[in-house]
C-alpha cells in the first residue's frame, strides 16, 4: 500500500509481494552516438499469474515498444510516474522489446547512465537502472544479461559489460562493436557498462582449483601507474576469501573501472566494478597511509560481494544488510587478517560510535532493516553498513568462528542463486548450530542504541563477584517500547595488581579467564565462582556488542585497565572513560564561567600508557581523544561550542603536561623510520604506517603543547613532504593556528598538486575542517578555486562535507554556517539529489540543540523544506529532521 499524502509515496516492508513476472533472459544493446545513445532492451518475459497488468519500473525517454514482433500503439499502454504499464500482455511467455534515449553528458544525478570526462559509466545500485530502460528494477528479479555496445573506435576504444567477451566486430564510418555474457542471473542493480578511452593495468590470479583468472585495472592514461596497489589489494581478497571463508571466484575475469565522478565509494557490479577513483590510485607522494588501507578495504569489501551480494542477493532493500552488513564484516575481517587487528577494531568502534551512535539517537533512527522508505539512496546509512557489520560480528562473537563459517556454507547451500532475507541468513546461522536465534531477530527491528547500567560486588566469603546488568533500548521516531535484546558481553576480571583473574561459572567445573556472557533480559544477574580475590572486572571486551556500556568504575580502576588488561579494545576504552569524564568535568567548569581544571593523574596515566612496551600504532589510538559526538552522546540542549572548548582545554592541559613524552617519542619514531629494516621507508608499509600515525598525533598534540612545534614543522616540510602521510600529517598539525606560515604552507601544497584531483581533495578537507577564524571565509574563497566543481561529489564531500562536521564553524552561534550549508545543498539538490540529501543531515542534531541555535537552524531548514522543486531525497531527510 502507498501512502499518497503530502505527494509522499513510503514504501513498506509489510507490503513486499512477490513479483508478477520472471525475465529468461534479457538482451541490451546500446548505440553510442555523439550527443545521446540508445538502448534496445529485448526481455524474455514470463508471466507467473495470469491476468496481471505488466508494470515496468523506468524513466528514460521511450522511443518504442514491440511486444512478440507488434508495436504497441499508444493506447495500449500509459506512463506515469516512473512507471510503464501494458495493460494487456499473454498468459505465457512473450518478448518485449523496447527503445530509449538516453542524454549521458547531461545526466548529472551520477545515476544510470552517465558522463565522466568524455567516457560513459553507469550506476545502478539502488534503482539507476529504471533510468536506462523500463525493467522490474527490482532485486528479486534475476536474469541472464547480453550486452552490445556499439560506438566509435576513436572516443569508445573500451567498450564493457558484465560477464566474459562473447564477440566483438569491426562496423563502417569507423565504428566497432562488442558483445558481453554474464552467465550467472542478477538484478538489475548489478549491471554496468563502461566505455571510453582506458589504460589497462593487468594481473591474474590462479583459484585454488586451478582456473586462471585475468584482472584488470582501468584507468586514465594518466593515473594507470596508480594502480598497482589497488591490483596487489585484489589479489590478497582473493586469496583471503579462498582461505578463511572457501569461496572461490566465479568467472575468468574480474574487472575494475576507476571514475572520478562517484556518488560513493565504489560498486560490486558483477565482474565489473566501478570504482571512485578515491578507492583505487596510489602513490606515497599522493597518498597516505590510511588512503592506502582504504583502498585494500574498499578492494576486498566489493570483491567480497562477488558471493554475499551477488551469488547471494537480496529479496528487497529493506534487506540491505544482509549483503552491506555482512560485506563490511568480512572487509574488516579481511583488513584485521592482513594487519595490526586491535587498532582496526578500535578504529571500527570509533566510527560507529561517533558517527553511527548519532544517527540511531537522531531523526533518521532506523532499524538495521528498515520497515520503511521514501527513497532507498537515503538508507545507505552507518546503521546498515557499521551497525549491520556489528550484528553479524555478534554472531560470530555467539557461535565462535566455526559455528559461524558453518552457518555460512549452511546459507550458500540454500540460498545460491537466489534473493533473499535477513531471516534467511538468521535461520541458517541457527540451523547450522542447532540454536534458537528467535530473540536475535529484535537486532534487526528495533532501533537505537541499547544502553546497559551494569554494577558488581565481591563477596569475599563466598569468594564470588556478581556483576548485575540492566538494559534499556531507548525511544526512537519510529517506535516507542522496545523488548530486551540478546546482548553478548564479553569479560575478563582483573586483580588489583592488574593481573587476570581466573573463575568458574556456575553449572561448569571449567576456570576460564575470559567469557562471553549472553544478556538477554531486560535485568540479569551473572554470578562467577571461585574468585581468589577483589576484581575490577574488564567488560564489553572487543566491544562485543553495539551498545552504551556504565560500570561505574572509579578512575583508580580505569588507570588500572588502561595500565593492564589484556584486551586491547577494553585497555583503549579505559582511556576513552577518562578522557570523557575530564571533559565532562571541564564542560562544567566553562559552563560556570571557570577555567578547565588541571588533569595531573591522567596525564601521568597516559604517560604511562605512551611508555608501555606497546605497538606504536596503538599507542596512537591511546591519543585519540573522543570526537565531540562522543562526548555528548545523546545529551539534550547541546551547545557544540562548548564541547569544542572543553575537548580543546584538555587536549591543551594534557599537552602541557606531557610536552617532553611526547617529543621523545616523536624522535624515536623519527629514527625508527630513518633506520627502518624495508628497502624504501616512504613506502605503505603496515609497521610505518604505525610509526608515522604514532609520529602525526604526536605532532598534533605537539602544536597544543609549544609555538616551537610549527617552527621545526615549517623547517622540514620540504623534505619529509615527499611523503603524503607526512605531509598532510604536518598540514593537519598546523591547520588550526592563526599564524601566517600555515597559509603559506597550505598556498604552496594547493600549488604543488593543482594538477592532482585527489590531492586536491586534501586542500579542501584542510580548508573546511580547520578551527582558524576565518574558516567560512577560506571556505568560501576555495568555492572559485578551479579545482573544484559543486559537480564533482568527492569536492563536495571535501570541502562542503568536512565544513558541515566542523563542529565550531557549522554551528557558529550567528547562523552562518547553517546558512551557507542550506545554500549549497539547494544548489547541488538541482542536479544530484543524493549527494545533497547526504549534506541535508549535517543538521540531524538540530532536536537536540540549545534553543538560539535550534532557533537558527530551523530557519534553514524551513528555507530548505519550502524549495520549489525539492528533490524526493533532500525532502525525506529534512521533514523527519523537522519532526523532532
Ligand atoms: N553497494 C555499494 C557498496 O556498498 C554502494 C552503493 C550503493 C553505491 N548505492 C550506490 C555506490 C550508489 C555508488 C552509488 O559497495
Ligand atoms: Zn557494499
Amino acid at each position: 500500500m502507498l501512502n499518497m499524502s503530502e505527494n509522499k509515496v513510503v514504501h513498506y516492508l509489510k507490503d513486499y509481494q512477490a513479483p508478477d513476472f520472471a525475465v529468461a533472459d534479457i538482451n541490451l544493446t546500446f548505440s553510442l552516438e555523439d550527443a545521446y545513445a540508445t538502448v534496445l532492451n529485448r526481455m524474455t518475459v514470463v508471466p507467473r499469474q495470469a491476468d496481471k497488468p505488466c508494470v515496468l519500473d523506468g524513466s528514460a525517454e521511450l522511443l518504442q515498444i514491440v511486444l512478440n514482433g507488434k508495436s504497441l500503439c499508444p493506447h495500449e499502454y500509459a506512463v506515469a510516474d516512473e512507471k510503464l504499464i501494458i495493460h494487456a500482455v499473454p498468459d505465457s511467455e512473450f518478448v518485449l522489446e523496447i527503445t530509449t534515449k538516453l542524454y549521458p553528458a547531461q545526466n548529472k544525478t551520477l545515476m544510470g547512465l552517465y558522463e565522466s570526462g568524455d567516457n560513459l559509466y553507469t550506476q545502478n545500485e539502488p534503482e539507476g537502472f529504471r533510468k536506462i530502460t523500463y525493467y522490474f528494477d527490482r532485486p528479486d528479479v534475476m536474469s541472464q544479461f547480453t550486452t552490445t555496445i556499439i560506438g566509435d573506435k576513436q572516443r569508445y576504444p573500451v567498450m564493457l559489460s558484465n560477464g566474459n567477451l562473447i564477440d566483438s566486430g569491426e562496423l563502417d564510418n569507423g565504428r566497432h562493436w562488442v558483445c558481453w555474457r554474464d552467465p550467472f542471473a542478477k538484478p538489475s542493480y548489478l549491471f554496468a557498462l563502461v566505455a571510453g578511452q582506458l589504460a589497462v593495468l593487468e594481473g591474474s590470479f590462479t583459484t585454488r582449483s586451478g582456473k586462471e583468472v585475468a584482472l584488470k585495472f582501468y584507468t586514465r592514461p594518466e593515473d594507470r601507474a596508480k594502480a598497482g596497489f589497488a591490483l596487489e589489494s585484489l589479489k590478497h581478497a582473493m586469496q583471503w576469501d579462498e582461505d578463511r571463508f572457501n569461496l572461490e571466484y566465479d568467472l575468468n575475469i574480474f574487472m575494475v573501472v576507476a571514475v572520478s565522478d562517484f556518488n560513493m565509494g565504489a560498486m560490486e557490479n558483477k565482474g565489473l566494478n566501478i570504482f571512485n577513483t578515491k578507492y583505487v590510485l596510489a602513490s606515497s607522494d599522493t597518498a597516505t597511509d590510511a588512503d592506502f588501507e582504504a583502498i585494500e578495504g574498499v578492494i576486498g569489501h566489493e570483491y567480497f560481494h562477488n558471493w554475499t551480494g551477488n551469488r547471494v542477493t537480496c529479496r528487497d532493500w529493506f534487506q540491505l544488510s544482509l549483503k552491506e552488513g555482512l560485506t563490511v564484516f568480512r572487509d574488516q575481517e579481511f583488513s584485521a587478517d592482513r594487519a595490526s587487528r586491535a587498532v582496526r577494531r578500535i578504529h571500527n568502534v570509533r566510527v560507529l560510535r561517533s558517527m553511527q551512535f548519532a544517527e540511531d539517537a537522531g531523526p533518521m533512527a532506523h532499524p538495521v532493516r528498515p520497515a520503511s522508505y521514501e527513497e532507498m539512496n537515503n538508507f545507505y546509512t552507518l546503521t546498515v553498513y557499521e551497525k549491520g557489520a556489528e550484528v553479524v560480528r555478534m554472531y560470530h562473537t555467539l557461535l565462535g568462528e566455526a559455528g559461524f563459517q558453518k552457518g555460512m556454507q549452511l546459507y550458500f547451500q540454500r540460498h545460491d542463486g537466489q534473493a533473499v532475507t535477513c531471516d534467511d541468513f538468521r535461520a541458517a546461522m541457527a540451523d547450522a548450530n542447532g540454536v534458537n536465534l528467535e530473540q536475535f531477530a529484535l537486532w534487526y527491528s528495533q532501533a537505537g542504541t541499547p544502553q546497559i547500567k551494569a554494577h558488581g560486588e565481591y563477596d569475599a566469603g563466598n569468594r564470588t563477584f556478581s556483576l548485575h546488568l540492566q538494559q534499556y533500548i531507548p525511544p526512537t521516531p519510529d517506535m516507542a517500547d522496545k523488548q530486551p535484546m540478546v546482548i553478548p558481553v564479553k569479560v575478563g576480571l582483573l586483580g588489583r595488581d592488574g593481573t587476570s583473574v581466573v573463575f568458574r561459572l556456575a553449572d561448569t567445573d571449567a576456570v576460564v579467564e575470559e567469557t562471553v556472557l549472553v544478556f538477554n533480559q531486560a535485568q540479569q544477574t551473572f554470578v562467577f565462582h571461585d574468585v581468589a580475590q577483589e576484581v575490577v572486572p574488564s567488560l564489553l571486551r572487543g566491544f562485543s556488542a553495539p551498545v552504551r556500556l556504565d560500570y561505574p568504575y572509579s578512575d583508580a580502576d580505569l588507570m588500572l585497565l588502561l595500565a593492564h588488561d589484556s584486551d586491547s579494545f577494553a585497555r583503549w576504552e579505559a582511556a576513552q572513560t577518562l578522557y570523557r569524564r575530564a571533559v565532562a568535568a571541564n564542560v562544567v567548569a566553562l559552563e560556570a564561567n571557570q577555567p578547565a581544571p588541571h588533569h595531573a593523574e591522567l596525564a601521568e596515566a597516559i604517560t604511562a600508557a605512551l611508555n608501555a612496551d606497546i605497538d606504536p600504532a596503538y599507542k596512537a589510538v591511546l591519543l585519540q581523544v573522543p570526537t565531540e559526538a562522543e562526548l555528548w552522546e545523546d545529551a539534550q540542549s547541546i551547545n557544540p561550542e562548548l564541547y569544542v572548548r572543553a575537548r580543546q582545554a584538555l587536549l591543551q592541559d594534557l599537552a602541557a603536561s606531557m610536552e617532553d613524552t611526547l617529543t621523545h617519542w616523536r624522535t624515536w619514531a623519527d629514527t625508527q623510520e630513518q633506520n627502518s629494516k624495508h628497502a624504501a621507508p616512504q613506502e605503505y608499509h603496515p609497521d610505518l604506517a604505525g610509526v608515522r600515525s604514532l609520529r602525526n598525533i604526536l605532532l598534533q598534540w605537539g602544536v597544543q603543547a609549544s609555538a616551537q612545534v610549527l617552527q621545526t614543522i615549517a623547517s622540514e616540510y620540504t623534505q619529509r613532504a615527499t611523503n603524503m602521510t607526512h605531509e598532510f600529517g604536518m598540514l593537519s598539525a598546523i591547520n588550526h593556528l592563526s599564524d601566517d606560515k600555515r597559509d603559506e604552507l597550505l598556498n604552496q601544497f594547493a600549488q604543488r598538486h593543482a594538477h592532482d584531483d585527489l590531492v586536491m581533495d586534501k586542500y579542501f578537507v584542510l580548508i573546511g575542517s580547520s578551527q582558524r577564524a576565518d574558516t567560512l571565509q577560506q571556505v568560501q574563497a576555495a568555492l572559485q578555486h578551479p579545482a573544484f566543481s559543486l559537480e564533482n561529489p568527492n569536492k563536495v564531500r571535501s570541502l562542503l562535507g568536512s565544513f558541515s562536521r566542523n563542529i565550531q564553524h557549522f554551528h557558529a552561534a550567528d547562523g552562518s554556517g547553517y546558512r551557507f550549508i542550506a545554500e549549497h545543498i539547494l544548489r547541488i539538490d538541482g542536479f544530484n539529489p543524493q549527494v545533497a540529501s547526504r549534506l541535508v543531515q549535517a543538521f540531524n542534531l538540530y532536536g537536540r540543540l540549545e534553543p538560539q541555535r535550534k532557533a537558527l537552524m530551523a530557519e534553514q531548514l524551513q528555507r530548505i523544506q519550502q524549495h520549489e522543486g525539492l528533490s524526493k531525497d533532500s525532502r525525506e531527510i529534512v521533514d523527519k529532521i523537522l519532526r523532532d
